[in-house]
């Protein structure tokens, strides 16, 4: 057995159109670009739709198009990939990573307005300061994790109140809905990606959406080595940076959009197969939703609810390994990775739920090519793993040993 953890949903249509591309004599900047963005646009419900060539240059861009620089602070999360950090890192602004709400996973309401009332401070009329750096507090970055809404609703009151841009990372939440109004148009800005492990791909790439013209004004502009919009090939009105997606990824997208809904509506279906055979298992929880939130399936996620969660988790990958299951711990937090604790040193936050809950999460296989049979053999690892028998030679105490690295393979 040898089940992955993810594989894209590729058709005869994507093939098509990419060979199509192929068979013309236009690679990049041309009619595949335009119709992508313009099915994109209108799929999530906004005015503009900028493609570039990944989820982390498309929030760089949003980063740059806000003009958000050194003298700046962030609001962020930091249970997110990390993209969702790096991205102010590159312009020199300081990341403030809140915690997130440990039902949801994703940035807190309260944990936002409890930093804006308590560490940050207001001259008259002045701008808002993070008391302990001084800089500016400019933005909020809410992370759609897993393909979950964040709760939106209250987070743009907030933005309002405080007078804060939002830029929505939806990289993980193509077709995610809060109060049925999709992810991604909420902000000033949202970001999606189209790495293979998203739910549709173009093998590499990313987009922007926004209803506001100047932000896409400057990130097409800055995508394209900030040339104008007369498209004047060696004229640069501003510093710009090579984030095209070229006509190859442009057809593979624009198939992939066509069939979304059929996508979403697979995964939706491999997810309640899950959740069926693994409910009911005390130590064992899948992620749940608020009915204001429509998630879109990115990753299918086990939380271990024991006194050691990370323990069991670890007792049940090396099963799983050793049964041909991929799996991924999703996410070591942003403030533990050591880059960001080189960087950062000194100014690692205390976050008690994201800390929990990367040691509770565990990715396991997840896509629409799983078969019954597939799905049935990982959760019977998944369970005999979790709830191994006792056998009698075991002394109590001592660790037990898993009844069998094999599984019946029907
Ligand atoms: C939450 C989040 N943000 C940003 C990104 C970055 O996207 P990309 O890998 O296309 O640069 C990802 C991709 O995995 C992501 O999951």
């Amino acid at each position: 057995m040898n089940i992955s953890l993810s594989a894209p949903d590729i058709g005869e249509r994507e093939v098509e159109y990419v060979n199509e591309v192929m068979r013309s004599n236009q690679l990049s900047m041309g009619p595949w670009l335009e119709k992508f963005e313009k099915k994109f646009a209108s799929y999530i419900g906004t005015e503009h739709a900028i493609a570039v060539n990944s989820g982390t240059s498309g929030l760089h861009l949003c980063v740059r198009a806000l003009g958000i620089g050194p003298k700046d602070a962030v609001i962020t999360t930091s249970f997110s990939f990390v993209a969702s950090v790096s991205c102010f890192l590159y312009e020199g602004a300081l990341p403030i990573l809140v915690d997130i709400d440990s039902t949801t996973l994703n940035m807190d309401p309260a944990a936002v307005r409890d930093y804006l009332r308590n560490q940050c401070t207001r001259s008259a009329d002045g701008p808002l300061i993070d008391s302990a750096s001084g800089r500016v507090v400019k933005a909020m970055m809410p992370v759609h994790v897993f393909g979950l809404p964040c709760q939106m609703d209250e987070l743009m009151e907030i933005a309002r109140e405080y007078g804060l841009f939002v830029i929505e990372d939806a990289c993980e939440a193509i077709g995610a809905e809060f109060d049925g109004q999709r992810t991604g148009t909420f902000g000033n800005a949202g970001v999606f990606a189209f790495y293979p492990n998203k739910q549709m791909t173009t093998g590499e790439g990313g987009m922007i959406t926004t209803n506001d013209s100047r932000i896409a004004e400057l990130c097409r502009s800055m995508r394209n080595q900030g040339r104008d919009t007369d498209g004047a090939w060696l004229r640069h009105v501003r510093m710009g940076y090579n984030y095209r997606l070229s006509e190859l990824h442009a057809a593979l997208g624009l198939a992939q959009l066509e069939r979304i809904d059929e996508i979403l509506a697979s995964r939706e279906n491999v997810a309640r197969r899950y959740s069926e055979l693994l409910s009911g298992h005390a130590k064992l929880q899948s992620l749940e939703n608020d009915p204001r939130m429509k998630r879109s399936w990115f990753v299918y996620i086990i939380r271990f609810r024991s006194q050691s969660p990370a323990f069991l988790r670890e007792r049940v990958r090396t099963f799983l390994r050793e049964n041909g299951v991929a799996t991924q711990i999703y996410f070591t937090p942003i403030h533990q990775q050591p880059f960001y604790q080189q960087c950062q040193a000194g100014n690692i936050p205390s976050l008690p739920r994201t800390d929990q809950a990367a040691e509770e999460c565990l990715a396991v296989p997840f896509h629409t090519r799983l078969s019954e049979m597939e799905i049935k053999y990982v959760c019977d690892a998944i369970l005999q793993a979790t709830e191994p028998q006792k056998p009698e030679s075991v002394a109590a105490g001592e660790p037990i040993p898993l009844v069998s690295t094999q599984l019946a393979r029907t």
